[in-house]
């Protein structure tokens, strides 16, 4: 490597940036500078994802980009899912990779970064059988408000269709201690949102003599002084209790949402993708929600085309999303995975037949949220202030149900808001963000 100097691009979801944020932390701890461009790095780390095939496809384009300058002093590594998952093959398909390594593996970076320093050409990082979680004191957060914490890495589930097992391996948790220890450390820096982070932050489960599960440590989280808002993702409905809603209930600071992904409507498909819940055990759970004290704003993901899903099951989905009237919500077409049970499956959709549904799909909830986010008009709702839009004039806030509430502020010309919490009321709604003027 010429220089200490390295580029990070990272793909995928939270815990793929948290992981970022940690591997830079311990990058820098090691003398290392980052830098904003591929062209300047002497080191090139591409933070991947797996979860369907175009963002994998994403990192190979990347790689292909900058096959000419390996050997010029520079060095690439391939981290996250899409390393673990293909390992070694990745050498084959992308030989001028010299690192590659899953998220198990990163607490061995100050081990891997020396062999690199030495020169070797293939260094990798793919064990899974560990029991340890990825902590690290030199974290380099992005956002100066909000702050993530993993709570809990891994999965122990096998949905059908998804590679998280396979690419991060079995369930590990945090000890409730450490978390609240790092809660209390990131109030004292100043932060005000908390994220707690898992791919199932349901089946957590404090492996230290407290035993605490995950309505505990929400609410234990809920109570460090400093800390104005805690959210969480993701939940699996199966393992979601009523006990998270009473803890909501009970302490403001624990945000109005609760994001439950469903997958489809239809009991059929359901049980095919392994998903261990029937639509009656999902809508309890979603009765919970509805029944509670505090307006709590759900959203989800959908999946369509899966393996053998008909037009009544896929009709099924649709009736779901007018029954629950979700905030908000991601759809995805259904992507074949390696090593994934649903691969052997027959009946595989066409991918034309998959584009109608999801765009059936985003149109109906596209109605669906018109309607839910004109009900907040007239409404005053707190922001935590997240961004300025330049050119609209406006603020970009945050409201604790996740909308974004873009408003204008009379006063304050010149005023950072940045980072403050604002009342704001709602004077229009789209159908992703609300808009609205600050209210003294
Ligand atoms: N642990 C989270 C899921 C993380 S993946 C959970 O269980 O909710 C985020 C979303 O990607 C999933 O909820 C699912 O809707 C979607 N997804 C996962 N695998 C997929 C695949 N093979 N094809 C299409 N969408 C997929
Ligand atoms: Fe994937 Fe299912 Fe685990 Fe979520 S719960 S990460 S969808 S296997
Ligand atoms: Fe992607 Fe891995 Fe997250 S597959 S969604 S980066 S867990």
């Amino acid at each position: 490597m010429t220089a200490k100097t390295f580029y990070i691009e990272t793909f995928g979801c939270q815990m793929n940036a948290h992981d970022s944020e940690k591997v830079i932390g311990t990058l820098v701890s090691r003398g290392y500078s980052q830098v904003e461009t591929p062209e300047a790095a002497g080191l090139v780390l591409y933070n991947t994802c797996s979860i369907r095939d175009k963002a994998e496809q994403k990192v190979f384009n990347r790689l292909q980009q900058f096959k000419r300058d390996a050997g010029k002093g520079k060095v690439f590594g391939v981290l996250g899912c899409v390393a673990q998952q293909e390992g070694e093959k990745i050498f084959e398909r992308a030989p001028h990779v010299s690192l590659v390594a899953g998220s198990a593996s990163y607490t061995k970076l100050p081990q891997m970064l020396v062999q690199l320093e030495a020169g070797e050409r293939r260094v990798t990082g793919l064990s899974l059988d560990t029991d340890e979680t990825f902590e690290t004191p030199f974290t380099r957060r992005d956002n100066p408000h909000r702050a993530y914490i993993t709570i809990i890495e891994g999965c122990d589930k096998s949905c059908a269709y998804c590679v998280v097992p396979f690419t991060r391996g079995p369930e590990r948790s945090r000890t409730g201690e450490s978390v609240i220890a790092e809660a209390r450390r990131l109030a004292d820096a100043g932060y005000t949102e908390i994220q707690l982070l898992g791919q199932n932050v349901n089946s957590y489960r404090d492996p230290s003599a407290a035993g605490w599960d995950f309505a505990t440590l929400l609410a234990r989280v809920g109570e460090v002084p400093g800390i104005r808002r805690v959210r969480f993702t993701t939940s699996h409905p199966r393992d979601f209790v009523k006990a998270i809603v009473d803890a909501i209930d009970s302490n403001p600071v624990l945000c109005d949402h609760v994001h439950l992904p469903v997958q489809s409507g239809s009991n059929r498909v359901l049980n095919a993708m392994d998903r261990l819940y029937t639509l009656d055990e999902y809508m309890r759970r979603i009765e919970w929600l509805k029944n509670a004290r505090r307006n709590i704003a759900i959203t989800t993901d959908i999946i369509v085309g899966f393996p053998g899903e008909t037009e009544a099951d896929f009709n099924a989905t649709l009736a779901l999303l007018d029954e629950v009237q979700y905030d908000s919500l991601f759809s995805f077409k259904y992507s074949p995975r390696p090593n994934t049970a649903a691969l052997a499956m027959s009946d595989q959709i066409p991918e034309e037949e998959k584009t109608r549904r999801v765009m059936m799909v985003q149109e109906r909830q596209r109605a669906i949220q018109i309607r839910r986010n004109s009900e907040a008009i007239g409404a005053v709702q707190e922001v935590l202030v997240e961004g300025r839009n330049q050119a609209m004039g406006q603020w970009i806030g945050r409201t604790s149900q996740n909308r974004t509430l873009n408003f204008v502020h009379e006063n304050g010309n010149g005023t950072d808001f940045r980072g403050q919490y604002l009342h704001v009321r709602v004077t229009r709604a789209g159908p992703n963000s609300l808009v609205g003027e600050s209210v003294m």
